[in-house]
């Protein structure tokens, strides 16, 4: 079976910096609050005329300079957004037209904050079937447009960014097991709707807002990642030990810091994007191994564990041999 391994990354978030005083100005809300609830500081939003595609080209680019190398052989693109510019055409046609890239599939992959985790997974699919070789995964999210700014109980968590990565055919495999798991009855708990439909009975209309029950997501979050983190190390044949760094999605500090608790784990190794970049959705993973490599924390041949959840509500994790060095460039 062909190898798959990761050499390449790249992100990016928008210009404007959104702090929590921002919130603290027209919400019943504080800095104080936010910091102690989220570990959240400061999120980035995207201005009005910029969307997800925007993204995923700038951290392509990052991506490109960063490792000095070319995108024009990639021969499939995944862009795993919860927010794409919109339905149809896709976000990755988009990108490809943009990086002028040819003889490339497209596609979009709608998984939440699990999105990036799972387009790992696809990529790793297709080189293992020999189908494709060099495939471009990038984790975008413009969330400031799907929030609604008057409920402060969501609209302080969320941020815009992006990561991609290129998974390529390699004899030496450094991209193992994954795991998925979902909840598909839990999904009312967390969701954008874009259709006019009803929930548990209730008419919600189609605002194309965020709807979130805070507290069951915390709590599904926790206990999915304390039970799914060990079925993931044990397809593996590896224990927590191994395990150089965790990537969780960065989706509160609290529930990093609960997971890391309940398993035993330093949450020194546990890298996260929330307290600078807020919730980045499918973001979030790519921007924090990004920090990690780049304030020299994650070095090559670390043993990594990826693992992604949110909206679905849906889970994804993979462990994967990190091959990523950033040059001087960076
Ligand atoms: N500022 C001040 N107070 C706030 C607030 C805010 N921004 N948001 C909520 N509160 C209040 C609540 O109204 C509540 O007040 P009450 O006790 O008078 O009813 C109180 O704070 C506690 O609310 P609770 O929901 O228990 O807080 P929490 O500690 O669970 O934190 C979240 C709320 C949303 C930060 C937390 O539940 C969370 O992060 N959940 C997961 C969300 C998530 O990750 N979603 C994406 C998944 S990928």
């Amino acid at each position: 079976m062909m190898g798959a391994t990761i050499k390449s990354i790249g992100i990016y978030r928008p210009e404007l910096e959104v702090t929590n005083a921002f919130f603290e100005a027209y919400l019943e809300t504080s800095d104080e609050w936010i910091r102690e609830r989220t570990g959240i500081e400061r999120r980035y939003f995207s201005s009005e005329d910029e969307y997800t595609s925007d993204l995923c080209v700038k951290a392509v680019e990052a991506l490109k300079k960063n490792h000095h190398t070319s995108v024009d052989d990639v021969d499939f693109v995944i862009v795993a957004t919860s927010t794409p510019d919109q339905i149809l055409p896709n976000v990755a046609s988009r990108v490809q037209a943009r990086l002028g890239i040819s003889n490339a599939g497209c596609i979009d992959l709608s998984a939440a904050c699990g999105g990036f985790v799972y387009g790992l997974i696809l990529a790793k699919g297709l080189i293992a079937a020999q189908t494709h070789r060099r495939i471009l995964v990038i984790g975008a999210e413009t969330l400031s447009k799907a929030i609604d700014l008057s409920d402060r109980n969501s609209c302080i968590l969320f941020g815009d960014g992006a990561g991609a990565v290129i998974v390529e055919a390699s004899s030496d495999n450094h991209v193992f097991e994954p795991l998925t798991d979902t909840d598909g009855s839990l999904g009312k708990e967390l969701f954008i709707s874009h259709l006019s439909q009803t929930v548990d009975g209730e008419p919600i209309l189609g605002d194309g807002k965020m709807h979130q029950n805070g507290r069951a997501v915390f709590r599904w979050a926790v206990s999915t990642l304390v039970k799914n983190i060990p079925v993931l190390l044990e397809k593996n044949k590896m224990t927590l030990e191994q395990v150089d760094y965790l990537i969780p999605h960065s989706a509160n500090i609290r529930i990093l810091e609960a997971v890391c608790k309940n398993l035993d784990f330093p949450m020194e190794r546990c890298m996260e994007s929330v307290r600078s970049y807020g919730n980045t959705s499918a973001a979030s993973i790519p921007i924090a191994w990004y920090n990690g490599l780049a304030s020299g924390k994650i070095k090559q041949n670390d043993q990594l564990l990826l693992i992604g959840f949110g909206g679905g509500l849906t889970c994804a994790g993979i462990c994967l041999e990190n091959k990523i060095v950033l040059g001087e460039a960076d």
